[in-house]
């Protein structure tokens, strides 16, 4: 008998007719006259509820079928008479596939999440995980959905480079030397290494998706990321997954408009298209969850420049709100408790904060006219912060190689990058979208470790 998935067999209306169904029991309760057990297939966050005869089965292997065991029930769908779920499954025969003993970790429900980490190769067997990885995969559909719907064109880029793209020196090398053999004076022979120069895990695919903007028009990348900070926070990963678009003729207000269009998007998508695991986190994780979601979809985005923000900050400080991180006026760089601040008690909506000082931000901003600021748009949300890192791209090869050079960065490794400012340079501009933290946004989960499957995390390179 082809097999039935648990979605599919909730919604469907074929009563009497006898179904298969394969899965792992989530509990079973037993009672003289009839067993209950709830199934579940991963296909959705609801179980199907399987009634068993006791004098249809072997009483001990009945017995033997606990929380995490995995079976196969043959039996007829019939109408549900409890509340909450419109069928259910009358069993006739059961399989039992794998037994669980009752050491299995996720057996207890309520565990937290810390504990749960632990654990992450079986954490994606509960409630809560199922829901966030079925989100997950829902918004990197949308995320293909859109840009393909906008006219851009996926551009894949290396993970291995031998350029930093920030600028910022956070990365993990890449090489096959023993590291255990340097060569004469204790230099590394860089030229004897796989690639036969120093190499790196990217920390961006930006540089390479200019190189594709500025011949393709519009492009985007989405693709693992690697960062070398040592960032113990609930936002900070050393992978984590970025979308980076970029777009050749788009200015300063374009941009603006691609960031809140798109990232808006994403959020309605995941509302039409994830209501039930929404519903879940919603009951479960953060009771405002729904509302949130639902008033970023509707609500413009304010556009505000960093001096202004930081003005407000300073009000805020003399009206007596207490940051961590003092407020240490024009310069300073934000960290996520200012930007929630705007965001949360300020504005109370996205904001997206616009001509940054120029020292704090990356080398390929383009400047704006006062030679104090750059064409910087950060989105800031609530309880994440920074979700959207982007700017207009420095496209003047003088200015863009003032930079560099001012900032000590080493010339060579971005002659082709600077190619691209030789020769027909044009104006552009691009962003960043951390993706675990747009999952961390849609499905308020408050640790970004338990939104991806298998965390990366100073000190911790489990599974
Ligand atoms: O602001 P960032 O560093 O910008 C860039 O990498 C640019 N090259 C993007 C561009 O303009 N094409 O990173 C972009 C976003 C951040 O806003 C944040 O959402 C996410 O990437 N991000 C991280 N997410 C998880 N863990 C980390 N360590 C992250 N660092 C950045
Ligand atoms: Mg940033």
């Amino acid at each position: 008998m082809k097999r039935t998935k648990v979605v599919d067999a909730l919604q469907s209306t074929d009563f009497g007719k006898d179904i298969n169904v394969k899965g792992w029991v989530r509990s079973h309760r037993s009672s003289k006259a009839v067993d209950f057990i709830a199934l579940n297939d991963g296909s959705t966050i609801k179980n199907i509820q399987i009634v068993v005869d006791p004098a249809t089965m072997d009483a001990d292997a009945l017995k033997s079928i606990t929380t995490g065991a995995c079976i196969s029930v043959v039996g007829t769908l019939v109408e549900s008479q409890g509340k909450g779920q419109a069928s259910e499954i009358q069993s006739k025969e059961i399989e039992i596939y794998g037994l669980c003993p009752n050491d299995y970790p996720m057996q207890k429900k309520g565990q937290s999440f810390e504990y749960m980490r632990k654990y992450a190769h079986l954490r994606l067997r509960t409630n809560t995980f199922g829901a966030v990885f079925r989100i997950r995969h829902n918004m990197a559909i949308a995320i293909h959905k859109y840009f393909h719907e906008h006219g851009f064109y996926y551009f894949n880029t290396p993970l291995i480079t031998a350029s930093d793209a920030e600028g910022a020196g956070e990365m993990f090398q890449v090489t096959t030397l023993d590291l255990n053999r340097t060569g004469k004076d204790g230099e590394v022979a860089y030229d004897r290494d796989f690639f036969g120069k120093k190499t790196n895990l990217t920390v961006s695919g930006q540089l390479e998706g200019e190189l594709g903007a500025t011949a393709l028009g519009a492009i985007y990348t989405f693709g693992p990321t690697f960062r070398a900070e040592n960032s113990n926070t609930p936002r900070h990963l050393a992978e984590f997954w970025m979308i980076e678009p970029e777009v050749a003729f788009l200015d300063q207000e374009g941009l603006m408009d691609l960031e809140e269009d798109f990232i808006k998007y994403c959020v309605r998508w995941a509302l039409d298209n994830c209501k039930d695991d929404l519903e879940f986190l919603n009951k479960m994780i953060d009771k405002t969850l729904l509302q949130t979601l639902e008033s970023v979809v509707k609500e413009d985005f304010v556009r505000l420049p960093y001096t202004e923000g930081i003005k407000i900050l300073e009000e805020a400080v003399k009206n007596g709100h207490k940051f961590e991180f003092p407020i240490t006026g024009w310069g300073m760089d934000l960290s996520s408790e200012h930007e929630r601040y705007l965001v949360e008690e300020h504005f109370k909506r996205p904001v997206i904060m616009t001509d940054y000082p120029s020292e704090i931000k990356a080398f390929y901003m383009k400047k704006n006219p006062d030679g104090k600021t750059m064409q910087g748009t950060d989105v800031l949300f609530p309880r994440i912060g920074e979700i959207i890192g982007g700017s207009v791209r420095e496209e003047s090869y003088d200015k863009l190689i003032g930079e560099i050079e001012s900032r000590g960065m080493e010339k060579e490794s971005y002659s082709w990058y600077l190619d691209t400012r030789k020769y027909g340079s044009c104006p552009h501009a691009g962003f960043g979208l951390g993706f675990e933290r747009l999952i961390l946004f849609v499905t308020g989960m408050q640790n970004i470790r338990d939104v991806i499957p298998f965390p990366r995390t100073p000190k911790n390179a489990e599974f």
